[in-house]
């Protein structure tokens, strides 16, 4: 079978979803709390649209990713991610499926975080310290396009949470306030898929099929199809829809954190990528609370009939073991290099 053909297979018959879209500049406010409940309640999975963040910016951080990811192999390693989840992740580094992936997932990213000095007593909580740079000699403006992009997608995702906090009958500061994301655990990945058909019967897919472990993500992608969600993953076959790309958007999606907070009345919705033979690029902002920010069922997601699903549990505690539970060993590399 040709690429071309294999790809057209995995493609048939596979639907696409309709999503809502959240206007970010309206000022009908009861409008986009109704339509970001009811997608939160469907699939967790919304587009947001009109969110401020210029389309030459969005443009700009995909022209320097792909530089990024134009570098040959051995610069790239000198980047390889640190213990801080910075860098350079390489192929297969990431497995989101171990239980029906082989190798692990085809793409390379690239992790950005919370910039602070070495020294700042910040720097010893996990997840916050210094980033690793590309030199300016080697891809000029790259580190000032991240950082603008980076601190713009912070608001609009500020805003997301507001909107969402509304959705949950709460008061509109609810999530965006100090305790909660005041000093919040932020990523940014810069994501880079070959251009390899998937073939889920042999276990080869972009990117395993999985719910993101934070509370929410703004997501950019390309034009090249490859996201797929999965509403219903106990049925018992489960379906798979498209989800499209679109232009100058960001998809938004709901992780655990935000699942467990609503007591599972908000979905996290399973979710992987699939690849069709074109090379494809995304970037992901990843946006997780404070470090010691509890993690409870909301008030107005428990009744006697429905009691808390889930123990509180501490954020860093949490995200700590899901990063060791989807991540190579760095050992791994340092074996190899040896
Ligand atoms: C992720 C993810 C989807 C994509 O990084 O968690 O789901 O389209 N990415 O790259
Ligand atoms: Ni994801």
């Amino acid at each position: 079978m040709t690429d071309a053909n294999a790809a057209i297979e995995v493609a048939a018959g596979v639907p696409t979803s309709t999503l809502n879209r959240i206007d970010l500049s309206s000022s009908d406010i009861p409008g986009s709390v109704s339509l970001l409940k009811q997608a939160c309640l469907d699939s967790g999975f919304f587009y947001v649209i009109n969110h401020g963040i210029s389309q030459d910016l969005m443009e700009e951080v995909f022209v320097q990713s792909r530089r990024f990811f134009g570098l040959p192999l051995s610069e790239k390693m000198k980047l390889l991610r640190n213990e801080k989840h910075r860098g350079y992740t390489p192929m297969f580094d990431q497995i989101l499926d171990p239980a029906n992936q082989i190798n692990g997932d085809y793409k390379e990213g690239y992790y950005i975080g919370v910039e602070l000095p070495e020294d700042d007593p910040g720097a010893r909580k996990p997840h916050f310290g210094p980033n690793l740079w590309l030199s300016e000699d080697i891809l000029p403006r790259w580190r000032q396009a991240m950082e603008k992009f980076g601190s713009q997608a912070l608001k609009v995702a500020k805003v997301a949470a507001r909107i969402i906090a509304l959705a949950l009958d709460l008061e509109a500061d609810f999530f965006d306030k100090p305790e909660i994301l005041g000093e919040p655990i932020a990523t940014l990945r810069l994501l880079h898929y070959e251009g390899l058909v998937s073939d889920p019967s042999k276990g080869i897919y972009g990117a395993g099929a999985h719910s993101d472990f934070n509370f929410i993500t703004l997501l950019a992608t390309d034009d090249v199809p490859g996201l797929q969600i999965c509403k219903k993953k106990d049925a018992k076959s489960p379906m798979w829809e498209f989800v499209q790309p679109m232009r100058g958007a960001f998809i938004v999606n709901l992780g655990v954190m935000l699942e467990r907070w609503s007591n599972c009345i908000f979905r996290s919705t399973l979710h992987r990528v699939i690849g069709n033979g074109q090379e494809r690029y995304s970037i992901a902002y990843f946006l997780k609370p404070n470090h010691d920010c509890l993690i409870e069922c909301l008030p107005t997601c428990m009744s006697e009939e429905n009691p808390p699903k889930f123990p509180p549990v501490q954020c860093q505690t949490y995200l700590s073991q899901r990063f060791k539970d989807t991540h190579a060993d760095l050992n791994v590399y340092r074996t190899e290099g040896a």
